[in-house]
């Protein structure tokens, strides 16, 4: 068997800095917005990964990676009429699919990141509306460790300060993770200054993080309840950036408009309507769980809608590459590709290149965020680029639905931390 890699020609991006605070007058206050960039990173242009996204996900939400798993018998509603282009990917029965994450050593799932200043130093680091914790590589690990990393070193910052005893760890179920210290510097993102931050320095990671070298660290956007600082004794969760900014914004919002190639723009403060067509519609979400969580209990393939009232809750994830759904929808989805299966080695859908992919919708609650098949190809998986890895991957009967990048890539997204809910509207997409 061949390896099986990928050749992918990343378009180098010129840095070009829209950061650009623009201060507005309100009730004698001084609030504002400002833009941040998402980009490609020129440091490492690497293609996308399939494998190596799956397992990134997996591994971020402690998804259990199944050798084998049944598929489930008789999917509601679903149409049968294409099981013959896809008998690898069958919805009737019960044979067992394997449906491993293959270990292959390429990393490189995250390729996206934005400038960050923290006490006078650039990191670049990943927006994670899956997270809460604002945590980076730092000079308190080897320099083997850092690698290729940038590392902040805080005595290199006149206004970091040490917070005494307080210590973070992120830890996943395979037995990965990063630990470390905790600090408050200066953070700016995108010109506007929080003097207060808390930021949580690295002196642990695994492999997996130290293999990631696209990704210096993570700017958390999820609720502050998640934060992992604690005092030795108890948690004691740190605010997040967002949370920290939220008052002095003109909206109490951020937004992610990522374009199809997954480069694009987070704004905090203000919605750019011209970005989506007709107005957002807003859907509560579950902020106990500490998520941007909501329910999704419908999905539509092409024009055809489908009821699924046992549909797990889903996240909208920013740190995500993937649109992970619940088995069965991906299984419903690729029984409408032709050719395509659920590929063992490979550890996801795969597809030929050429096949026609209709359209994807899941729910939002009540709204339909749709995705054109033209934007659903996640990567190539062969040298000779016929063979295709989905941007729609199965969950393997995770019990939670993962929204990411290819959700963003067809949907404007705002994130309201003032009445805790979601604004959707379809981006206009060449089709
Ligand atoms: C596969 O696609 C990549 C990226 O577009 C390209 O650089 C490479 O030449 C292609 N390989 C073949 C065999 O067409
Ligand atoms: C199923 O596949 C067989 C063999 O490839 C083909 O002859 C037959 O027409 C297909 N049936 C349908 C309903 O597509
Ligand atoms: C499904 O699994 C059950 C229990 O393992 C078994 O009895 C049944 O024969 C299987 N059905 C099919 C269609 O394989
Ligand atoms: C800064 O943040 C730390 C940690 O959250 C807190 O203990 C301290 O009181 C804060 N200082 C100021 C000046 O707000
Ligand atoms: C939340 O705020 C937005 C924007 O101000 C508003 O349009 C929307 O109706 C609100 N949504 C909910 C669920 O309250
Ligand atoms: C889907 O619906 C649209 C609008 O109702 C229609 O124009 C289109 O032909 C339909 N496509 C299919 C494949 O039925």
């Amino acid at each position: 068997m061949p390896s099986l890699r990928i050749f992918f020609v990343v378009v180098l991006l010129a840095a070009i800095v829209l950061a650009v605070p623009t201060p507005a007058k309100k009730r004698g206050v001084q609030k504002r917005s400002f833009k941040v960039p998402r980009q490609i990173n020129t440091a490492h242009p690497t293609g996308p990964n399939g494998p190596a996204a799956m397992r990134k996900v997996f591994r971020k939400y402690n998804f259990e990676v199944k050798a084998d798993f049944t598929v489930k018998e008789g999917f509601i509603g679903l149409s049968k009429q294409n099981q013959n282009a896809s008998s690898s990917a069958a919805t009737d029965g019960n044979q067992t699919q394997s449906g491993s994450v293959a270990a292959n050593p390429e990393q490189n799932a995250a390729l996206f990141l934005s400038p960050v200043d923290v006490g006078g130093q650039k990191v670049n680091l990943d927006f994670d509306s899956g997270s809460s914790d604002l945590w980076m590589f730092s000079t308190e690990l080897s320099t083997k460790t850092i690698g290729q990393h940038t590392a902040f070193d805080a005595s290199k910052s006149a206004t970091f300060k040490k917070v005494n005893g307080a210590q973070w760890k992120i830890s996943y179920g395979d037995g990965s993770g990063a630990a470390g210290i905790v600090g408050t510097d200066v953070v700016t993102i995108g010109g506007v200054k929080v003097q207060n931050q808390t930021v949580q320095l690295a002196n642990q990671v695994s492999q997996s993080f130290v293999e990631d070298t696209n990704t210096d660290g993570l700017v958390g956007l999820a609720f502050s309840t998640l934060n992992t600082v604690n005092n030795g004794v108890q948690k004691t969760p740190a605010k997040t950036f967002f949370d920290n900014v939220m008052g002095d914004l003109d909206l109490p919002v951020f937004t992610a408009d990522l374009d199809p190639d997954g480069t694009g723009v987070y704004e905090f403060g203000k919605i750019d309507t011209t970005k989506f067509e007709g107005d957002l519609a807003w859907v509560p979400v579950k902020a106990e769980t500490g998520f941007w969580q909501f329910s999704s209990t419908k999905f539509a393939i092409g024009n055809q809608t489908f009821d699924n009232p046992q549909g797990s809750d889903a996240i909208a994830d920013t740190g995500t590459s993937l649109l992970l759904v619940d088995q069965q929808v991906a299984e419903a989805y690729y029984s409408q590709v032709q050719g395509a299966q659920l590929n063992a080695q490979v550890g996801g859908f795969v597809y030929p290149c050429d096949a026609t992919l209709p359209d994807m919708s899941v729910a939002i609650g009540d709204y339909m965020a749709k995705i054109p098949g033209s934007v659903i190809t996640f990567a190539t998986v062969d040298d000779a680029n016929t063979t295709c890895f989905g941007g729609v991957q199965g969950n393997q009967g995770a019990g939670m639905q993962i929204f990411g990048d290819t959700m963003f890539r067809a949907q404007f997204v705002a994130f309201n931390g003032g009445n805790q809910s979601l604004g959707l509207g379809q981006k206009p997409l060449a089709q």
